[in-house]
């Protein structure tokens, strides 16, 4: 028989004590310091020496080794996309997975323990705001296409008509739907609630929007904040994003450069943090990243802009411009929208009508393939 060390365990210190995590079994344990001097020996398949038998037998069945040709050796072998996906995602995904046997708090309890948390800590701000005078948008439109439509429709853009800004309305239209307020509901004993056009866990809408206007009808081209409760642009920075920095934030997509305004989402950790004291929050952040970018998505549809959406950003360079802290917000990913250059427009309608399916790409990529 030879064992080793599972590979799916992450050891940590805590306390000067050596701890072992067990994501598996979400199980964390203090290992003993007679234990830490034998684990260099079984990184690697290793008969079990004499000396060590006793803890061998212990520690097999603690799970922190395994035997060659065992279920968990297979397991641990046929990890799939996790191996190359690496320890961090494999950790992560293994400790917030939800077993069987997960004890769920009903509505009641929830209740229950939000009043009582909500008396020692009242729950954080649901607006941010940088206190620079905003600029006011005008009232949006109503968007003048049918879902069905606006569904079908529904197409990634990567090419965009030069020298045409996007009008004044329909930034003020794309922000309403993107990250606007519906409704306020007033909880007694909670604070208020938002209401927005995408939903969101709990309700707690952590995600904001700074806009980058780079061709907008009256508007100052530079970095904003979107304050919702004003529906106004607090400018950040109001001189032009030149193309080599926003080529820098996404990744060095050459399309992003392209369009006429970017909406760079980030999410304010501590408002789902609040209500959802669990790892497993970070999941629901980008599910709601996927909603509010569907949401801008349709939205632009119905306006007849073209939108992409690209998750490839510089999380460094972001926060750095942004000015703000992984610890407390995180850049999450960015939308992008314009008037469709003319060919790309008419592609996209003849694929409507049955034309030949294919992908926005802008012509430099198209020549790079060659
Ligand atoms: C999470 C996510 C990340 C994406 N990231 C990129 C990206 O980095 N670059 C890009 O060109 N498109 C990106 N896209 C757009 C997809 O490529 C696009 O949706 C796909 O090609 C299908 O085309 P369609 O949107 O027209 O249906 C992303 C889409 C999603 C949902």
């Amino acid at each position: 028989m030879r064992v080793r060390l599972s590979r799916l365990l992450i050891f940590t210190s805590r306390n000067g004590q050596l701890v072992c995590d067990d994501p598996v079994n979400h199980r964390q344990f203090a290992l003993r310091p007679a234990v830490w001097d034998l684990l260099p020996h079984y990184t690697v398949w290793a008969q079990p020496r004499e000396a060590d038998s006793h803890v061998v037998k212990q520690l097999l069945e603690s799970g922190l080794l395994i035997e060659e040709g065992s279920p968990e050796h297979r397991r641990e072998d046929e990890l799939g996309p996790w191996r190359t996906w690496g320890t961090a995602a494999t950790y992560f995904h293994l400790a917030t997975r939800t077993h069987d046997s997960e004890r769920f708090v009903t509505a009641a309890e929830d209740t229950a323990r939000l009043r009582e948390k909500g008396e020692q800590e009242p729950q954080p701000e649901p607006f941010k705001r940088y206190g620079t005078e905003p600029v006011t948008l005008p009232a949006p439109d109503p968007l003048p296409m049918e879902l069905t439509q606006a569904l079908r429709r529904r197409r990634t853009t990567r090419r965009f008509a030069a020298r045409q800004p996007v009008g004044l309305r329909q930034l003020s239209t794309m922000l309403h739907w993107a990250g606007g307020v519906q409704h306020r509901v007033d909880l007694p004993g909670f604070g208020v609630s938002l209401l927005k056009a995408s939903p969101s866990g709990g309700s707690r809408h952590p995600i904001e929007i700074y806009p980058v206007i780079r061709s907008v009808e009256n508007v100052r081209p530079g970095l904003y904040h979107y304050a919702p409760d004003v529906h106004g642009l607090e400018p950040l920075r109001e001189e032009p994003l030149s193309d080599e920095e926003v080529l820098h934030w996404c990744g060095d997509q050459s399309f992003v450069a392209r369009a006429p305004v970017l909406f760079l989402y980030t999410a304010v950790l501590e408002r789902s943090a609040w209500k959802y004291p669990m790892g497993r929050t970070y999941r629901a952040i980008f599910a709601e990243l996927g909603h509010v970018s569907q949401t801008t998505y349709l939205a632009g549809t119905a306006l007849e802009l073209g939108v992409f959406f690209t998750a490839a950003l510089r999380d460094e360079t972001v926060e750095r411009d942004l000015g703000v802290h992984w610890n407390t917000e995180i850049p999450l990913g960015v939308s992008g929208f314009g008037a469709p250059d003319g060919e790309e427009a008419e592609r996209q309608a003849a694929m409507l009508d049955g034309g030949t399916a294919g992908f926005s790409y802008p012509r430099d990529a198209w020549d790079g393939l060659g």
